[in-house]
């Protein structure tokens, strides 16, 4: 028996309960994956993927419906033998994966299930193909799913951070550089500075669904076959938009993992700082954040934990954790397919299934939070956080910025413990000082107090991107067309693949 895959060692696995396996150690028929030799011995548990492959299974399926619907078609197989094989693929998805014969990996089961249902002609579904482009085009399958899901907590999350930032565009707050107090911004300004990230994540993620959206399909083990396959029409059948061409790329090259999970592992670090902005936020009462979010300790009665934030924040280790894995794993594999790449699959679920949740519990605990607008306000001025406007102004009045920068420096360095603003004295002094003619002479002491007030301080800042009220208003404006954008980019990718596979559907529902 051959089936055009490589090493026989790790490729045919022996397995009792396979339909027609002998006892004797004679050959099988034909009606099951070759089980004589090759009885996996001890390291059988060792190299089996088949509980892990739960997650493609359904994508198993539709792989092997589109290929038989295409052998059909080629007549590699005739109408009837892929009529037996598509319904007993159909027996088997109903039957589900727990159901599945002992197998090395679920593309093993499933073919040996079908063999159980159909007899040795159901063996020809696995003509002009290897579980090598087999397994590519399943990961694949699933995968884009699994980033169009990404895809929509991502667009989601955008939406409600513009909605909580237009309900805070007139909130001012303190804002930090190395987390000391620096210039007052706004609670609005802060929650844009997270969704310009989310909108090239959403940039990153799309072109990770284009990368991972190409068939493997029909470069068989990696050198091709010599059936006439039509490999553009299984990757139309399965909603993929193109073929990966060389067949010795399409079976082993895992830069579609890569990308994704790079793509998610940098919202996952981005993820992480907002989630410790948050933490430091409750800790100082700058907000409260939800009971939803927060949780108790079970001895200090009187404490509300951010805990949820701190799990987001630990979320960024385990997608860092899973891109190392995965690019360790592949760094210097050869050419062409080698079983590694088993092991390199995981690794993208792992942060499919763990930053995107992480993302919509920091969203919620975000635009659920209630702001302490007083405490805000109070801190905004907090450490004389208003000294480079003051600096902006004198400059604006035509002192040169470098001596503006001195003289309000020197007033800083002889502010009290706990005060937040100079008097306009302490300012005229210093001016003198240093300028050698008065202040007024540049700007008068009410434009100079208007300067202090953190609100003022932030209206001045009106530059482009800049905290402003009308800047903000601009960037919200915007983000929501780029956000709209992205949802057509989103819902054009989504319909081309429910098309597909309906009409996979029915190409199906012709032979049954
Ligand atoms: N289960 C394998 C994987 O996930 C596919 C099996 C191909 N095995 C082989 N020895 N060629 O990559």
């Amino acid at each position: 028996m051959t089936d055009g895959e490589d090493t026989p060692g790790a490729d045919e696995t022996a397995d009792a309960s396979g339909a027609g396996g002998s006892a004797d150690g004679a050959t099988t028929g034909g009606t099951a994956i070759r089980r004589d030799r090759f009885s996996g011995g001890p390291a059988r548990g060792f190299m089996s993927s088949l509980a892990a492959d739960e997650r493609i299974f359904a994508a198993d399926l539709q792989v092997d419906r589109a290929h038989t619907v295409m052998l059909a078609e080629q007549g590699i197989v005739d109408d009837e033998d892929a009529a037996a094989i598509l319904d007993a693929l159909d027996d088997v998805e109903a039957a589900g994966h727990g159901e599945l014969p002992d197998a090395e990996d679920v593309h093993e089961a499933i073919e040996t299930a079908v063999i159980q249902r159909v007899g040795p002609e159901g063996g020809r579904m696995h003509t002009a193909r290897s579980r090598n482009d087999e397994v590519a085009t399943c990961i694949r399958y699933r995968l884009r799913a699994d980033i169009f899901e990404a895809l929509e907590t991502v667009v989601g999350a955008r939406e409600q951070l513009l909605d909580a930032a237009e309900s805070h565009t007139e909130t001012v707050m303190p804002g930090f550089t190395h987390l000391q107090y620096a210039q007052p911004v706004t609670v609005a300004h802060w929650i844009l500075s997270y969704e310009g990230p989310l909108a090239r994540d959403t940039e990153r993620l799309l072109a990770a669904l284009d990368t991972t959206n190409q068939s493997p399909l029909g470069a068989a083990a990696f050198a091709g076959t010599p059936f006439d396959v039509d490999r553009e029409r299984t990757a139309e059948l399965l909603g993929f938009d193109g073929t990966v061409a060389n067949s010795m790329d399409a079976t082993s090259s895992r830069d579609f993992l890569v990308e994704t999970t790079s793509a998610l592992t940098t919202l996952a670090t981005m993820l992480s700082g907002m989630a410790e902005d948050l933490v430091v936020y409750s800790g100082r009462d700058y907000l409260e954040i939800s009971d939803d979010y927060a949780s108790t300790s079970s001895i200090m009665p009187q404490k509300k934990n951010p805990d949820t934030l701190e799990i987001v924040r630990a979320t960024a280790g385990e997608a860092q954790g899973a891109l190392q894995r995965l690019l360790t794993t592949l760094k210097g594999l050869p050419r062409s397919y080698n079983i590694d790449l088993q092991e390199a699959t995981p690794p993208a679920w792992t942060a499919v299934d763990s930053v995107p949740p992480a993302l919509e519990v920091a969203t919620g605990a975000l635009t659920t939070a209630e702001w302490h607008e007083d405490v805000l306000a109070a801190e905004a001025a907090a450490g004389f956080s208003t000294a480079t406007g003051v600096a902006d102004r004198l400059a604006m009045a035509g002192v040169p910025f470098r001596t503006a920068h001195e003289v309000v420096a020197t007033v800083a360095e002889d502010l009290d413990p706990g005060q937040d603003a100079p008097e306009i004295a302490e300012l005229e002094a210093a001016a003198e000082g240093i300028l050698g003619e008065p202040l007024t002479a540049y700007v008068d002491a009410e434009t100079l107090e208007a300067t202090l007030d953190p609100v003022e301080s932030v209206a001045m800042r009106d530059s482009a991107g800049g905290p402003a009220p009308e800047a903000v208003a601009t960037q919200i404006e915007e983000a929501r067309e780029r956000l709209a954008a992205d949802e057509d980019a989103v819902a054009e990718r989504t319909d081309a693949v429910a098309t597909a596979l309906d009409d996979l559907e029915s190409e199906v529902a012709d032979y049954v």
